[in-house]
């Protein structure tokens, strides 16, 4: 088992410009200096690309983590320091038909999905098309595959074992004539569903479409290779467009060279409130506009909501407010950077006053960056969280305040980053110890100590994914603690504790 340190260290530090004068010696002198420090950065680049590439295992995956470890060519392009792994040769298969998936959803629920998806085209010997994202969720966001993931590399790193391509060959497309067939999976599938179910299709179609992908995959009982080739699609794969990963490097690296920072997942915004129902701390006025948003979509399910039960089953997003207060009990340092991983936070800057006078130090990254580096990331809200997400994973410690999709992918992403420290709020626990000390039954310091005691065991620690028989939705989600990528061997049991885990509720 190998833990890799924490957090990601880029810092190029800048020459003096006092060093700068005409002497041969000293121009000697800058150039020597230059060298070092661009090398150095390069190879801190290394590093960080190396993040996203070490640490898979055996299985299906055996032959990358051999390869991974030799020294790669380094690859200058546009100001990014990339490795090019070579190819593998591909894997030589008898294709039984095509696979076309549209994804649903968010960015995370997408790139959950197309891990499971390139799982299922490999276990049935399919040809996979490059994802279709969705263009119609909520975020209405017209990014393509290739606009947020760096299509190439995802076809080439796994051409050993699935093939996929671009699009569909033109004599099976709708256009001329030809009938694809268009389904969604079931949920929470085993692979002998797949193989059972999905499979016979293929005698009567060239071509399957699967129209829904969110959650089609269980998270537990599948073969081992099979799960760990949904690590390797997730960590290795799906890497973002150079354009993503640049501006997101740069985040990283303002942040860094400032200290350590907590990246604050503050899901309050417009349309999880809505969603959800939660309206704690919200005017009367914002409490209508939020249901008048939720009546106003039909495909969410639950109209009528009593926002407080809600939030005393913890099924709500801590408010700025709240979030403020169990920053502060967790001992977090009122000078401790807080980067605001999130779209915009609803009743914006008012909203967020208490955080901010709690930590002065509270950034975004329209703050970070120039306006005009932004611009083109503007109307993609995909594409705003992907840098999002680079900067959560990155962070020294990552706090969600609601677990959606993008937090437990973050938080398996930080378990695969040697464990490092996410924090897994206990919201029901948290309503009542803040109710407490708000109506001033529970002091400050033990409301600290509470605070505390209950996220001990709650820090994205080593841990076994907890299974619910026939309740896949209550389990722990495979890619928020994907355990068979994470250790080897006996040492395991050792890391992860044997068996079934009772994580507290
Ligand atoms: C692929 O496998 C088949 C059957 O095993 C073999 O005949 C064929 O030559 C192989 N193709 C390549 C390119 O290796
Ligand atoms: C997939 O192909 C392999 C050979 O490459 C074969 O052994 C296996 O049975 C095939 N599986 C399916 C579902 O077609
Ligand atoms: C998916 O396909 C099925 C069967 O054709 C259809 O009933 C359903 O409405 C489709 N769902 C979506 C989201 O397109
Ligand atoms: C983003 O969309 C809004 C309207 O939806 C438009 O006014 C604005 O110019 C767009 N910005 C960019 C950078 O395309
Ligand atoms: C304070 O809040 C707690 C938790 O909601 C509640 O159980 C308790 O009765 C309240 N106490 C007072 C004095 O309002
Ligand atoms: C795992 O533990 C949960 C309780 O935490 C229990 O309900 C479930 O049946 C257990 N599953 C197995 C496979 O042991």
């Amino acid at each position: 088992m190998e833990v890799r340190s924490e957090g990601i260290q880029v810092r190029c530090d800048k020459l003096p410009a006092s060093v700068i004068q005409r002497t041969r010696l000293r121009v000697w002198f800058i150039r020597v200096c230059s060298s070092i420090v661009l090398w150095t950065c390069l190879v801190q680049l290394v590093t960080v690309g190396e993040l996203w590439h070490s640490h898979l295992i055996s299985g299906i995956t055996n032959r990358i983590s051999h390869i991974t470890q030799l020294p790669r060519p380094l690859n200058v392009e546009d100001g990014v320091v990339r490795s090019q792994p070579p190819l593998l040769p591909a894997r030589n298969y008898t294709s039984n038909g095509f696979l076309r998936v549209s994804c649903n959803g968010g960015l995370n629920q997408m790139r959950a999905a197309i891990c499971d998806m390139v799982t299922v085209a490999r276990f049935l010997n399919l040809t996979l098309v490059v994802p279709e994202l969705d263009k119609t969720s909520f975020w209405v966001d017209p990014s393509n595959f290739e606009d947020i993931f760096d299509v190439k590399h995802f076809i080439d790193s796994l051409r050993d074992e699935v093939r996929i391509i671009k699009r569909l060959p033109k004599r099976f497309s709708r256009k001329h004539g030809y009938t694809q067939l268009e389904m969604p999976p079931v949920s929470w599938s085993s692979e002998k569903y797949y193989m059972q179910q999905i499979l016979p299709l293929f005698s009567k179609h060239k071509v399957l479409h699967f129209n829904r992908t969110d959650a089609r995959l269980a998270n537990n009982g599948l073969p081992i290779d099979l799960q760990k080739l949904r690590c390797r699609v997730n960590f290795q794969a799906l890497k973002f467009t150079p354009q993503i990963e640049n501006l997101g490097y740069k985040l990283i690296r303002i942040l860094q060279e400032k200290g350590p920072f907590v990246a604050l997942h503050l899901r309050y915004e417009m349309d999880m409130l809505a969603f959800s129902g939660c309206t704690h701390g919200c005017t009367a006025e914002e409490a209508e506009d939020l249901k008048r948003m939720r009546y106003a979509y039909p495909w969410w399910r639950e109209k009528e909501i009593v926002s407080e039960e809600k939030r005393s089953e913890g099924l709500c997003p801590l408010t700025p407010e709240e979030a403020a207060l169990v920053l502060q009990a967790l001992g977090i340092d009122r000078e401790t950077q807080i980067y605001i991983a999130a779209g915009e936070i609803y009743g914006s800057e008012r909203r967020l006053a208490a955080l901010r006078a709690a930590f002065p130090r509270i950034v975004k990254k329209e703050k970070l960056l120039g306006p005009d580096e932004l611009q083109q990331f503007q109307n993609h809200s995909s594409q705003m969280a992907a840098l999002d997400f680079m900067v959560s994973v990155a962070s020294n410690t990552f706090v969600p305040t609601y677990d959606g999709n993008m937090a437990k992918l973050v938080e398996g992403h930080r378990r695969y980053s040697g464990f490092k420290k996410t924090v897994l709020l206990d919201r029901r626990k948290l309503v009542d110890l803040l109710d407490m000390h708000q109506n001033g039954t529970l002091p400050w310091s033990e409301f600290a100590i509470a605070v505390r005691q209950a996220h001990q065991e709650r820090m994205g620690q080593p841990t076994r994914r907890r299974i619910i028989l026939d309740k896949p939705k209550e389990e722990d989600y495979f890619y928020a603690n994907p355990q068979e990528c994470l250790c080897e061997g006996k040492d395991c049991d050792d890391l992860l504790g044997i068996g079934n885990s009772s994580k507290p509720q």
